[in-house]
């Protein structure tokens, strides 16, 4: 079979859809080269800054592996802006989406909230709210998600730090983005409660 004949989702057989279960799961096995190269991409989005996208996520990678963060936590950092390109007025909420299989909870929460918690730094000065991350004090991960941007995102803008290379991330990338955790309810009305 090299495609299926169906035009309606509803006509589909069962063959069919075993076919492009194999398909999918094949296409999941490029996710983490897509990633890497819109990675790339960053070089040349958004500029003013004295360092690319991807030098800043390169930094602030390089940061977290310094201090001892997790591999998980260091991909969170790393791909904390990803969404620059395509979610230009949402890029933590789609970084978060990607990372959210892979990672747990507590930094889905983080970087999903991250661009509120970054407004503390400059927001006082284009005429916004720098508090806004106050509406989140009581939760749980107020304090985690302030510590992420202070040591792992405001900080990142050096054009003199030695960061790392792309290539130094790939295989602990690999290592986190290898099988997603089927927690979330989509995931598991899809594929049941475990991947096993
Ligand atoms: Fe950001
Ligand atoms: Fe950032």
């Amino acid at each position: 079979m090299q495609t299926v004949e169906f035009t309606r989702m509803q006509d589909g057989t069962r063959e069919e859809y075993e076919f492009l279960d194999r398909m999918e799961e094949e296409y999941a096995t490029g996710l983490v080269d897509r990633i890497i190269d819109h990675l790339r991409r960053l070089e040349h989005s958004i500029s003013g800054y004295r360092i690319s996208r991807l030098e800043h996520c390169l930094q602030g990678a390089t940061r977290a592996v310094r201090a001892g963060e997790s591999d998980e936590y260091v991909v969170a950092v790393l791909l904390h802006d990803i969404g620059d390109e395509l979610a230009t007025f949402s890029h933590s909420e789609m970084a978060a989406a990607i990372l959210r299989p892979f990672v747990s909870e507590r930094l889905y929460w983080i970087v999903k909230h991250h661009g509120v918690f970054q407004m503390y730094y400059y927001a006082h000065h284009c005429g916004g709210d720098r508090n806004a991350r106050e509406r989140y004090r009581d939760h749980a991960w107020y304090q985690d998600a302030i510590d992420f941007c202070h040591n792992y995102d405001q900080n990142c803008f050096d054009p003199d730090y030695d960061s790392e290379s792309l290539e130094f991330f790939d295989p602990i990338l690999r290592r986190v983005i290898a099988r997603p955790r089927f927690d979330d309810p989509e995931q598991v009305a899809r594929y049941g409660e475990s991947a096993d």
